[in-house]
């Protein structure tokens, strides 16, 4: 590959966005990253689409002038980084507030049986698999409707129950990430499947090691590594049939596709699509949520980490998708409007990301007001006539907003279920 570079040192120069050409390299924008939709901190102009998101988003970028390098060439070299290309995502054919009230007995009776699973491996007694395919298939029917309500329920982390949650966490997202890619209903049963045992191998590692408030060392990181051959144990001696892929799940998960990873050391083309599917969706909910050493990271950490993580630690081509299946404001997140106002996102607008349904919950002086539901795809105003749009995301903490307990007051199924 030829490269003219033009100076051994970063040149930065402020472009106004309308002067944007292909093949420009965007070193910095006029907001926060974090705050834009791009996976990367730096990246190559490389179709109008993606200029028009710039002019979108951004008055102004700086642009890298010594990264100049033969177009074509560096365009084939993103193309085939990205070289699996992914059917559109299915269109919803239910929403959220209708959904709400199924997915919570769904979640919640499915979490009864996970919980269940743990304490029968915990006395040494199989799980029965049949029954845990029951579940799986309730929550893959209600994610092929809309994966909205469910994703939300994954949002109201409870601090005692992380490997019983996370187990469905895990299989509610991988499954949601199966949908948006297209894989048929059978294939969402089976990842499901994977999603929700992948980690059952825990239940056999001493708890001082699996719940201690530091850092492994040396045989700790042994033994809690091997989590991964008794998943794949007591996987082989449960009643009923196991498909083997979930097996596979449960011993491969902790492999990266730059082969660092354990217990064998295999690469991205030995590591099969649900596994690379379930470590996804394992690493993201284990970053969001609070553990005994560490708080959990927010939406946007969790996915800036997870780019930075792609092609060597995840699969690069699903990480992609994964970002955009659950948005830069996924259902669960707190977000503050231009106006000043905090609302709850509960839905996200497949062809407008950046505009979801939300609930307003917090006025512009940031006391409880009225809730009402506002689809911003619908760019409605408010009372000073200014069009609704978030500003940013930001902590349900800062704000006294306890999601928990919001959820509980019933208010998603009843207020809005016409909508
Ligand atoms: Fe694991």
């Amino acid at each position: 590959m030829k490269k003219i570079v033009l100076d051994s040192q970063l040149v930065k120069v402020k472009v106004a966005v309308e002067k944007l050409m292909l093949g420009q390299y965007v070193t910095e924008l006029d907001r926060p990253w974090l705050e834009s939709p791009f996976l990367f901190q730096g990246f190559f102009l490389t179709t109008d689409k993606h200029i028009s998101l710039v002019q979108e988003l951004c008055q102004y970028v700086y642009v890298d002038t010594t990264r100049i390098i033969e177009k074509e060439t560096e365009f084939l070299q993103e193309d085939k980084r990205k070289n699996i290309v992914y059917p559109p995502p299915p269109k919803k054919t239910s929403t959220f507030f209708k959904e709400i009230t199924q997915s919570d007995k769904i979640f919640s009776k499915t979490l009864q049986l996970i919980k269940g699973f743990l304490k029968n491996i915990e006395v040494n007694k199989n799980l029965d698999i049949d029954e845990a395919k029951k579940a799986v298939d309730q929550v893959v029917y209600s994610v092929i409707k809309t994966p909205d309500a469910l994703m939300w329920l994954t949002q109201l982390k409870k601090k005692d129950e992380y490997t019983s949650q996370h187990s469905m966490n895990v299989c509610v997202l991988s499954v949601a990430l199966g949908r948006y890619i297209g894989l048929a209903e059978n294939e969402l049963k089976e990842l499901g499947l994977c999603g929700m045992l992948h980690d059952m191998g825990k239940m056999l590692i001493p708890d001082k090691v699996l719940n201690k408030p530091g850092k492994l060392e040396g045989k700790e990181i042994k033994i809690m590594k091997y989590h991964t051959v008794l998943g794949l144990k007591i996987l082989k001696k449960s009643k009923g049939r196991v498909p083997l892929s979930v097996i596979n799940v449960a011993y491969s998960h902790h492999e990266r596709v730059d082969g660092k990873g354990y217990p064998r050391g295999i690469g991205q083309d030995k590591i099969s699509r649900p596994t690379r599917i379930v470590a996804i969706a394992d690493m993201y909910d284990a970053l969001t949520s609070d553990r005994v050493y560490r708080k959990g990271c927010s939406h946007l950490e969790a996915i800036d980490i997870m780019a930075k993580m792609s092609g060597k630690h995840l699969d690069y081509a699903l990480v992609l998708k994964f970002i955009e299946c659950l948005s830069i404001y996924p259902p669960g997140s707190i977000v503050e409007l231009t106006n000043n106002e905090i609302a709850i996102v509960v839905e996200v607008n497949q062809d407008e990301k950046l505009r979801p349904k939300i609930i307003l919950l917090l006025g512009s002086d940031k006391q409880p007001r009225s809730e009402k539901v506002i689809d911003l795809a619908q760019r409605d105003k408010d009372i000073g006539g200014e069009m609704y749009t978030i500003r940013r995301t930001v902590r349900a903490v800062d704000y006294d907003i306890d999601i928990m307990k919001f959820y509980n007051r019933g208010v998603l199924q009843k207020g809005f279920s016409s909508l």
